[in-house]
């Protein structure tokens, strides 16, 4: 354990009369955070069969129309409070009982002390974007690929109560059986969001953005256990629902993993939310939202998740199996670099959007520590590169001390044989998830890429990392960009870690599938690190496919050269990858609001933290010699 002061147990907030789903009432300015003390004794018994829950009006085509959202549990609770406990931490009781009426709210979260005139998050008439005619302005004919990407990215936009607030995962009309394709997921809006804000359009982000955070706070349970609150779903569906006298009215329907394959919360999409409410922030200029009373809250709340304290002695987040876009068995359980990148991101992402006040110090302050731990912590133990093979060849084991070289005791005969080969002499990559006694070698390319994006990973290590993806071309890019990870587990890895998945055969899926959806963070990463050239060559090469092949979700085999055996066509995040790439590319400047650079302050504070116990000398030019690995 590096720090031991990062865990936000000592925040303090003043108290405020709260209730989040429905409306907000803050006391006397403050806003509440902390949801670690929720008393789950209090919760009522869950109702066996889906129950009407929260209602709420919403303005569509001049009149009110009253939707609810769909809940099994929801309308057990009429009220929802904070106090302030013996620790100074916000208690929040569940009140009420199963013979409570369903409330209805004229307004989402009009907070008087905003006093920006904020309308319901649907937008009236007039306030409604034409989504008729979707055109780039990109001063260029746009290619035949491009159109069609846009026409296929307008048909897949989803409405509640009139308003956009989403994409469809996949809108394949021969889809006979389109599962849960025909819902709007978390990580799948992102590349979307970006291509309509990138194009200037910002109302279906922003309310993708509010309703989401509406969702974040429902009750949730899976056989009679909730997870935390704060948990964003995985995805939502707008379903219409019949009401009297040939009426029907339109519920939000959201996924928090208890319908899922295996039932994994999504880690992720709390942390994607918070890295898009920011870039809609950058790219908009419309920063009010971000300031509002319940968007806070949200972040927060967010953050209380990831930040409360565990078992853990490591400052990355422990998570199970599955818990982000690899959402299958693929024993990346543990510490895995996907979630651990788009946690540092997160991070980076709140400590800038949380309003500077009071109370926010010591948010600040605990997200300071954490940040600053963590990327110690990647840098330092999931790098790797031809000298660190050979360091771990050498490695010494059973090694008892609090200095100990090989500290997560890793045996050497654990380095696959593939490694050996692949490893180049230039270049290198952070692993996929370390634990105890064991390193997991594959290239997971999503937290590669993030890693860079976000600074985790050192100047010096974010170059490195597109310098192997550029020398291991044809086992990354090969005929369509790009592997999720490399290699595929093969034989009995895939039978024992994937539990024999049908979907994750070798090289096809997660299982060394080629996902060209990850084309945009490859462009973002390009642009941060001046390598732009690999990113077009990528972008050309997906471009000559991707509408032939009909934008696939996935491909198959080593290289890429098959359309995935159970991919989906007409995949949004494919075709949304690939418009966000080619305007990523054409507006260099406004992708450089999208990336962060390495903060210098973050090295200090954990050298100096080291020093304290001896073990590095503390000043920001030893800060700078170490991010220098
Ligand atoms: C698959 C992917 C997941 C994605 C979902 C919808 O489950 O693994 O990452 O969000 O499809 O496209």
């Amino acid at each position: 354990m590096l720090l031991n002061s990062q865990k936000p147990a000592s925040l303090g907030f003043e108290s405020l009369k709260f209730d989040h789903t429905l409306k907000l009432h803050s006391h006397p300015s403050r806003i509440l955070a902390s949801w670690s003390a929720l008393d789950r004794t209090q919760k009522p018994n869950v109702a066996p069969n889906p129950i009407w829950g929260q209602s709420r009006l919403c303005r569509a085509r001049g009149e009110h129309l009253i939707t609810r959202v769909w809940s099994n549990v929801r309308n057990n609770s009429t009220a929802v409070e904070t106090r302030v406990n013996e620790k100074n931490f916000e208690r929040i009781y569940v009140q009420g009982g199963l013979s409570a009426k369903p409330l209805v709210v004229e307004r989402i979260d009009k907070d008087e002390n905003i006093g920006r005139g904020e309308e319901s998050v649907v937008g009236s008439e007039a306030e409604k974007v034409n989504y008729e005619n979707l055109e780039v302005s990109v001063g260029r004919e746009e290619s035949e690929g491009e159109k069609e990407a846009w026409r296929l990215l307008q048909d897949a936009i989803v409405t509640y109560c009139g308003s956009p607030v989403g994409t469809l995962a996949a809108n394949d009309p021969g889809d006979k059986q389109p599962l849960n394709y025909d819902q709007v997921f978390i990580r799948d809006f992102v590349p979307s969001a970006l291509a309509f804000l990138l194009k200037g359009e910002g109302e279906i982000v922003r309310n993708f953005l509010l309703h989401t955070l509406q969702l974040q706070s429902w009750e949730k349970t899976v056989d009679c256990y909730s997870p935390g609150q704060g948990l964003m779903p995985a995805s939502f569906k707008v379903r219409s629902v019949p009401l009297d006298e040939n009426k029907t009215e339109e519920v939000l329907d959201p996924d928090f993993g208890e319908s899922a394959i295996g039932r994994v919360a999504p880690v992720d999409s709390g942390l994607w939310w918070i890295i898009l409410l920011r870039a809609y922030g950058k790219i908009t200029g419309d920063y009010a939202l971000q300031e509002r009373v319940d968007v806070q809250t949200g972040i927060k709340l967010i953050l209380n998740l990831c930040l409360s304290d565990g078992f853990d002695m490591f400052p990355s987040l422990l998570v199970t199996d599955g818990s982000c876009m690899i959402d299958r068995r693929m024993g990346i359980h543990g510490h895995p670099l996907e979630i651990q990148a788009l946690f540092y991101s997160a991070l980076r992402s709140s400590r800038e959007m949380l309003a500077a006040d009071d109370g926010a110090k010591n948010w600040v302050r605990a997200i300071n520590n954490r940040l600053s731990a963590l990327s110690f912590h990647i840098r330092e133990y999931y790098w790797l590169d031809m000298k660190k093979v050979n360091e771990i060849y050498r490695y010494k084991t059973e090694e008892y001390s609090t200095d100990a070289t090989n500290k997560f005791n890793i045996y050497p005969e654990q380095i696959p044989h593939w490694l050996m080969d692949w490893i180049p002499e230039k270049g290198g990559y952070m692993i996929g998830n370390l634990q105890p006694a064991h390193m997991d070698f594959r290239f997971f390319t999503l937290g590669n890429l993030w890693s860079i994006i976000s600074s985790l990973g050192t100047p010096k290590q974010n170059k490195s990392v597109l310098k192997l993806i550029e020398s291991k071309w044809d086992d990354l890019m090969g005929h369509m960009p790009l592997k999720i990870c490399y290699p595929a587990l093969e034989y009995e890895e895939w039978r024992i870690i994937t539990g024999s998945d049908p979907k994750n055969t070798p090289w096809s899926y997660h299982n060394g599938g080629s996902w060209p959806t990850l084309l945009w963070q490859f462009t973002l990463a390009c642009i941060k690190m001046g390598r732009t050239d690999l990113a077009t060559k990528a972008v050309d090469l997906a471009e000559k496919r991707l509408k032939l092949d009909r934008w696939p979700e996935y491909y198959d085999t080593r290289n890429g050269k098959f359309i995935g055996k159970q991919s989906r066509l007409y995949q949004t995040w494919t075709i949304a990858g690939f418009l966000t790439s080619k305007m990523l590319l054409e507006n260099p400047e406004t992708a450089s609001r999208l990336f962060w650079d390495e903060d210098y302050d973050l090295l200090e504070i954990c050298v100096c933290a080291l020093s304290n116990s001896g073990r590095k000398k503390c000043s920001r030019g030893a800060a700078r010699s170490q991010i220098l690995v």
